[in-house]
């Protein structure tokens, strides 16, 4: 008799293991979006859990998401999230995984506009646009890059701890792993407010940084500093993109993956027990009318806020109560412009004197937020750009969609104007904690880290989160879950 107890303790644990998942794995998961978010953790779900998971990719619009591009006269653009930088390793991989190629990088100078000046102009030669950024700003040119440098460096340790196999549960969580409480603060602190800490000084902030926020973000220094130091990053050249565009890339995943691409508005996620373990009921809506269906995962790869149809989105049966839909987001217009470029408004009055092809603006009263001439998704090897005297294709964001007196203003002329509405970002400051990614046993929300940092390799790092969170509690490795010190870890279990 006495030995009956340790067996019942054994028998316990492991029905609660096969409550759980036990060995055997999940039966059929949902992915809500198709953008980057729910294409990486689709195939990254299916790495994890092998083939025979059967995986249904919800998507109430295109695949891709916010990776989208547009016709015009012919050729395609890119009308959404147009570079990565170079150290984005989980786009790299996708792109070779798939195949796919590097578009060729056709050089063009840039240039920050103040609406009357030119406040920084790029040159030709790289030593004298040091030069000039040392001449005009001292060493805060320098401090800012050993800054955006330091941020990177530690954000970069994920990706050991991603291949080591952990995951996070909190957004928080993953980013004390990263860099403890100061990386945590950096989502509350302002841009302004750590740089000048650092000692850069504020004509810089103003001048230079914010015009990098504004093109990146829309958004003002004042927004936290852990999203700025991400899109600054951004800014120190070495951008690459998709040839072809680069939803191929989402659009690729899913056909690796072999997923079930089905073209609904996901309406409402809703609990159900049987036998002791989750099963989440997911409804949708499209042209033939309201459906729904059971899964053993669920992962929201869409970002949830107010003010927009994804607080329709309804979570039914949780106790406590699913309700983090929290914060809104930053509107971005942008319009692809066929035409020719009034260069009289930039002080050039000859327009074939118009040295750049990429203006950004300072905090100056203006409508728009970046102007660039753009090069189409497909370039033959003797593409080249178009002259500011002649028609080219003109990508101009803004926070509104332009006037016509807007568009006469910025072009002498054009053919064609093509606009794409985006919520694009979110509105950093309009919710106060960050979300966390599980939000239930098996119902997890990609885009949570979305509120420290709003790209599309962040994303692909939520995705292998979240694939991996999943995969951890499915089969109970614990230990694989929200742990402290994992640099240390890392180091010793090489
Ligand atoms: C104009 C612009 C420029 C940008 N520039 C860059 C850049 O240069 N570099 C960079 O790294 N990032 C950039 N970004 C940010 C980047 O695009 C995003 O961070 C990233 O693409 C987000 O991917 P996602 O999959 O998480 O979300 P999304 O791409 O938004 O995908 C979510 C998908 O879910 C679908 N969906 C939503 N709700 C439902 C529902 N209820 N049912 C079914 N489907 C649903 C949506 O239709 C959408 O396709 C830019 C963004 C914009 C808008
Ligand atoms: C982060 O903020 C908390 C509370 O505001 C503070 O106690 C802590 O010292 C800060 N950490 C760092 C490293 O700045
Ligand atoms: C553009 O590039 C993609 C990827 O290389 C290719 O599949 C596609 O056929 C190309 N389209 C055109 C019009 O050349
Ligand atoms: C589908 O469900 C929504 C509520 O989610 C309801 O308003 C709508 O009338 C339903 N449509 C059909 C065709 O049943
Ligand atoms: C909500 O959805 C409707 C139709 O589906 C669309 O016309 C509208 O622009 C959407 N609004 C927002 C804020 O996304
Ligand atoms: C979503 O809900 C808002 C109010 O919260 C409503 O105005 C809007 O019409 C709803 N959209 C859809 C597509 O049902
Ligand atoms: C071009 O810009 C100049 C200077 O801002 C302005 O006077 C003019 O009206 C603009 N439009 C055209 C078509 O030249």
């Amino acid at each position: 008799m006495a030995r009956a107890v340790p067996l019942l303790a054994a028998l316990a644990v492991l029905l609660a293991a096969a409550a759980a998942g036990g060995d055997a794995p999940p039966g059929k998961i949902a992915v809500v979006g198709a953008g980057i978010g729910g294409s990486a953790v689709a195939h990254f779900l299916q790495q994890h859990f092998g083939p025979r998971v059967q995986i249904d990719v919800y998507e109430k619009w295109t695949v891709g998401g916010r990776l989208a591009t547009i016709s015009v006269n012919k050729q395609h653009y890119e009308s959404g999230a147009a570079s990565f930088h170079s150290l984005s390793l989980h786009m790299q991989d996708f792109v070779k995984l798939l195949g796919l190629r590097h578009r060729r990088e056709v050089v063009g100078r840039s240039a920050i506009f103040s609406g009357e000046h030119f406040v920084l102009e790029e040159t030709d030669w790289y030593l004298l646009n040091l030069f000039r950024l040392w001449w005009h700003y001292g060493i805060s040119f320098l401090r800012l890059q050993m800054w955006v440098e330091e941020v990177m460096e530690k954000f970069m340790r994920i990706y050991k701890y991603q291949a080591h196999g952990y995951a996070f549960s909190g957004v928080e969580e993953l980013l004390y792993s990263l860099g403890e409480s100061a990386f945590v603060n950096m989502t509350q602190r302002s841009v302004t407010e750590s740089l000048l800490q650092v000692g850069v000084t504020q004509r810089f902030i103003d001048d230079v940084v914010s015009a990098v926020l504004r093109a990146s973000y829309g958004q003002s220094a004042a927004m936290p500093a852990f999203a700025g130091a991400m899109s600054l990053a951004g800014a120190q050249g070495n951008l690459w993109s998709v040839e072809g565009g680069n939803k191929l890339v989402c659009s690729g995943l899913l056909k690796l993956t072999k997923a079930n691409v089905i073209h609904a508005t996901v309406t409402s996620v809703t609990l159900h027990s049987t036998e002791g373990k989750a099963l989440y009921q997911v409804g949708y809506e499209n042209e033939v009318g309201n459906s729904s269906d059971l899964y053993d995962i669920v992962v929201i790869a869409a970002p949830l806020y107010l003010d927009s149809n994804s607080s329709n989105f309804t979570f039914e049966g949780f106790n406590p109560p699913i309700d983090d839909v929290q914060g809104s987001f930053q509107t971005s217009i942008v319009s692809l412009v066929h035409g020719y470029l009034n260069s009289s408004y930039f002080g050039f009055p000859d327009p074939k004197l118009f040295p750049f092809a990429s203006i950004l603006t300072t905090d100056f009263p203006s409508f728009f937020c970046t102007l660039d001439n753009i090069c189409p998704v497909n370039i033959s090897a003797n593409f080249r750009r178009k002259q500011p005297q002649e028609a080219a294709v003109w990508r101009v964001q803004s926070p509104k969609p332009l006037f016509r007196t807007q568009l006469k203003t910025l072009f002498r002329s054009y053919y064609s104007v093509q606009t794409a509405e985006w919520k694009a970002h979110p509105l950093y400051g309009s919710r106060p904690t960050l979300p966390r990614f599980a939000l239930h046993d098996q119902l997890f929300y990609l885009n949570a880290l979305e509120w420290a940092a709003s790209s599309v390799e962040v994303m692909a790092v939520a995705a292998k989160n979240v694939a991996l969170l999943a995969y951890n509690r499915w089969y109970q490795d614990l230990d694989k879950i929200d742990q402290k010190d994992l640099m240390h870890k890392v180091k010793t279990e090489l």
